[in-house]
């Protein structure tokens, strides 16, 4: 057997350390889950560095986030998910129904991270043969561009045929048209209705479909400039080893796929032995083999889910962990909880991360030439009034601050076409003046903020 090649994901290089830092640029606070799921991702990494005998016992640590509405957990696992460059997938618990019943099966969530992974190696295949193609594609752009040449003249064409290299490397020949065969492949347009849907029939009826109608192709004129684009997608296409791409996609799949299942705790039944519940708890018997470790069919082969990171999330307000399944708690050890937010942490959220809210209002208001500012006071009466509408109607973390701050820029936002050049700084006084009576009218703010 030939030695499997190691090809970590990026992420997976860096230490625990360095995965939370990286968290620390988009998350405020919830150190404890983040330093769960940055030990959850080394921890892939140190399994491959393990003898092969034992690299397959070690199963990995499943994590269970738990914390209430708004509070990062959706955001932990997607920030994660750029990370680690892996194959990542992440999906509701509530998609699913038991198998029998109309709806998505629990396999597809396998079928899909298959999917995701294919078209990852595929996009890194693509790059690497890329100047390989390049080189390929400017050959045949030269033979469209030469002209056929005449009988017993043969003898000069190399010459003429780099002093056309030399115009085309240098762009002067973008606009000049070409001539080429152009396949597609066509197939009628046929509608299917089925209980299972279009994932199901996505499984062959594709390439099914291929095999029954034909490539066509045909003569089209084009531009150099885009004759260049097909000819590259062609000759990538030629160059690529699909069955290489595809192993190399199941190994990453097998060993480095993450699922992130979102809303577990709503597939918890409650009271057992009638009505939906029973479905549900259906739901989590299917779920335990695929966590547990177990082959799924997908149109790519056989998948393995043993080594797969399952993070699930919940807020289990009206559950607990503990009303999953038995065999399913056990194959979550890890706990994490993470804490409601505050008026400090909504200061920070406001202004901290790389993709901080003010910082996008700032960057949209820019495209209008308006340059606003907030005063340090302006983003801390913010925070206090995001906090007071989450205590006084319904606590819903840091989304709270995106209807706050719509409603607040609403008139900004409104005239900022007419507003061009100005400079615009929102001050404590501003906030209050604009969002205090709505503030004080909990009815009012219950449907506006
Ligand atoms: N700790 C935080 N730091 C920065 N931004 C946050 C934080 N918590 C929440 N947000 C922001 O609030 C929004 C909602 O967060 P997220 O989707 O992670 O919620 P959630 O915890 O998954 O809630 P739910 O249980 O409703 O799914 C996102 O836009 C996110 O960027
Ligand atoms: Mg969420």
């Amino acid at each position: 057997m030939s030695k499997v090649k190691l090809l970590p994901g990026a992420g997976d290089q860096l230490t625990p350390r360095e995965i939370v830092a990286e968290l620390d640029k988009y998350i405020i606070g919830q150190g404890e889950a983040k330093k769960s799921v940055a030990i959850a991702l080394r921890n892939r990494w140190r399994r491959q560095q393990v003898p092969e005998d034992l690299r397959d016992e070690i199963a990995p640590k499943n994590i269970i986030m738990i914390g209430p509405t708004g509070v990062g957990k959706t955001e932990i696992a997607r920030r994660l998910a750029k990370l680690a460059q892996s194959p990542f997938l992440k999906i509701e618990a509530t998609k699913f129904t038991e198998v029998g019943y109309v709806g998505r099966d629990v396999e597809s969530m396998v079928r899909d991270l298959m999917e995701l992974a294919v078209a990852l190696v595929k996009a890194e295949e693509r790059e690497s043969v890329r100047a390989k193609a390049e080189e390929a594609v400017e050959e045949r752009l030269l033979d469209l561009l030469l002209p056929p040449a005449p009988a017993g003249a043969a003898t000069d064409t190399g010459a003429t045929r780099e002093k056309l290299r030399e115009k085309l490397r240098a762009g002067k020949l973008e606009d000049k048209f070409v001539e080429l065969e152009v396949t597609q492949r066509v197939a009628p347009v046929v509608e299917i209705f089925s209980q299972s849907g279009l994932e199901e029939m996505e499984f062959n009826f594709k390439e099914m479909m291929g095999n029954i109608f034909p490539a066509r192709s045909k003569q089209r004129r084009l531009k150099v400039a885009e004759a260049r684009e097909m000819l590259l997608q062609e000759e990538a296409g030629r160059l690529i080893d699909m069955d290489r791409v595809v192993e190399e996609a199941r190994r990453k799949v097998e060993h480095h796929g993450i699922i992130f299942l979102d809303e577990i705790d709503k597939i918890v039944g409650r009271d057992h032995g009638k009505g939906p519940d029973v479905s549900r708890e259906g739901v989590q018997r299917d779920l335990l083999p695929i966590v547990e470790g177990t082959t799924v069919t997908t149109k790519y082969g056989m998948v393995r889910t043993d080594h797969i990171l399952f993070i699930a999330s919940g807020a289990f307000h009206l559950s607990k962990p503990s009303d999953l399944i038995p065999e399913m708690q056990g194959r979550f050890p890890i706990r994490v909880e993470l804490s409601s937010l505050g008026a400090g942490d909504f200061e920070r959220i406001l202004t901290e991360p790389e993709n901080a809210l003010i910082k996008q209002y700032l960057a949209l208001m820019e495209t209008e030439g308006v340059r606003l500012t907030f005063t340090p006071e302006a983003v801390r009466e913010i925070a206090a009034l995001a906090t007071r509408v989450n205590e006084r109607t319904e606590n819903i973390g840091a989304r709270r601050l995106h209807t706050v701050m719509e409603k607040l820029l609403e008139e900004i936002s409104f005239t900022a076409p007419d507003l061009e050049d100005q400079e615009i700084t929102i001050t404590a006084e501003y906030v209050r003046e604009r969002l205090a009576n709505l503030i004080e009218d909990e009815d009012l703010s219950r449907y506006i903020l």
